[in-house]
């Protein structure tokens, strides 16, 4: 069964979690937590027994669906879940007609069979969901188990901005479940889709955890696979990589990360700030070079109160498994006075 971190994620701060979690609850006091650049959601994951409320939000459709899975507090009948991943993984997959996943990423992201299994699975989701054979809690369950067992078997390097090129992918789709978290009665979680930047006009809270994307790489295009298997809407796809029409491009990947990034912060209604960032500006890529430097961020930081800066040498791998010398993560605190 998957858990929140069982997934790859550009940016993830689940290796870190001990340390962040440590700072936030020596310098923060409070009952709401606020995970504005959510990503996986692992941050929340791993405060799960710390705060009353949380809420948690990201633009991405699929990390939507995950959250909506593993925290979404309703009812789901789990016998009936087990019985439908078994009925499909039954299914024999060298027998499925083609489809919308097996025309597009057949023989590149997935194998062939496999991408028909996917495929089917996304379908069959979709029907049942709308004769209301499951109901909402099931189907968020049962789309980002499909998510997580994509993930785990695509053929990539652990994201979708190109596939590895082999010959015969190897058959290994298995459809599995996601593990949904259990909060007490006294606990609640909000779940949000939408600009970080519109979002945190309309919520008051007691600590924002902000984590923007730090450089020029876009996540949407990053996640295309699991955003086009979550939406559903089956869009033509272009380029080596098939990727759709751009959308939910983050203006924390341009030139103008600093100006958003001050517009966030003035804009937050909370006690405490914090947010992580890192010292990457001079990497071999210009792609992964930061768009703001930890000065500006200081900078607007301290405009709002009195701000600490921790950091941590740590071992990081970019997406393309290199390794880049000298890398810190940084965690910046901020008891907001204005
Ligand atoms: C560095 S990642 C967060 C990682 C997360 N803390 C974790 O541990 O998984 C940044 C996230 O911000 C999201 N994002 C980027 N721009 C956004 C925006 N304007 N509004 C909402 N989310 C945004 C991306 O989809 C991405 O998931």
């Amino acid at each position: 069964m998957f858990n929140m971190y069982n997934r790859r994620y550009t940016g993830s701060k689940y290796k870190l979690m001990e340390w962040i979690r440590s700072l936030i609850i020596a310098n923060c006091k409070g009952k709401t937590f606020f995970d504005v650049f959510a990503g996986t959601g692992v941050v929340t994951e791993y405060m799960l027994n710390d705060y009353e409320k949380y809420i948690v939000n990201d633009f991405l459709y699929s990390n939507e669906v995950i959250y909506k899975g593993f925290l979404l507090q309703e009812d789901y009948d789990i016998d009936k879940i087990m019985k439908i991943v078994e009925t499909y993984n039954n299914i024999n997959r060298t027998r499925l007609k083609e489809n919308y996943v097996s025309i597009n990423y057949g023989d590149k992201y997935f194998n062939r069979d496999d991408a028909k299994l996917i495929g089917k699975i996304r379908e069959e989701l979709k029907n049942i969901n709308k004769k209301n054979i499951i109901n909402n809690k099931e189907y968020y369950i049962l789309l980002s188990s499909l998510l997580y067992s994509v993930d785990k078997i695509a053929n990539t390097c652990g994201h979708y901005d190109a596939y590895r090129k082999i010959n015969n992918i190897d058959s290994k789709f298995k459809y599995e479940l996601i593990l949904p978290k259990k909060l007490t009665k006294n606990q609640k979680v909000e779940i949000y889709r939408e600009d970080s930047n519109e979002l945190v006009k309309k919520i008051k809270t007691d600590i924002a955890f902000v984590d923007p994307p730090y450089n020029s790489r876009q996540y949407s295009r990053f996640y295309h696979v699991l955003e086009n298997i979550t939406t559903w809407k089956k869009p033509k796809l272009y380029g080596v990589a098939l990727k759709p029409k751009e959308e939910n491009m983050s203006e924390y990947c341009k030139s103008s990360a600093s100006k958003v990034f001050k517009d966030l912060i003035d804009n937050l209604d909370t006690k405490y700030i914090v947010v992580t960032y890192n010292n990457n500006y001079n990497p071999k890529s210009t792609s992964s070079k930061n768009k703001i430097t930890l000065e500006e961020l200081k900078k607007i930081l301290d405009e709002k109160g009195n701000t600490k800066v921790f950091n941590k040498p740590y071992k990081y791998f970019n997406a393309g498994k290199t390794e880049l010398k000298n890398h810190k993560e940084y965690v910046f605190i901020t008891k907001v006075e204005k």
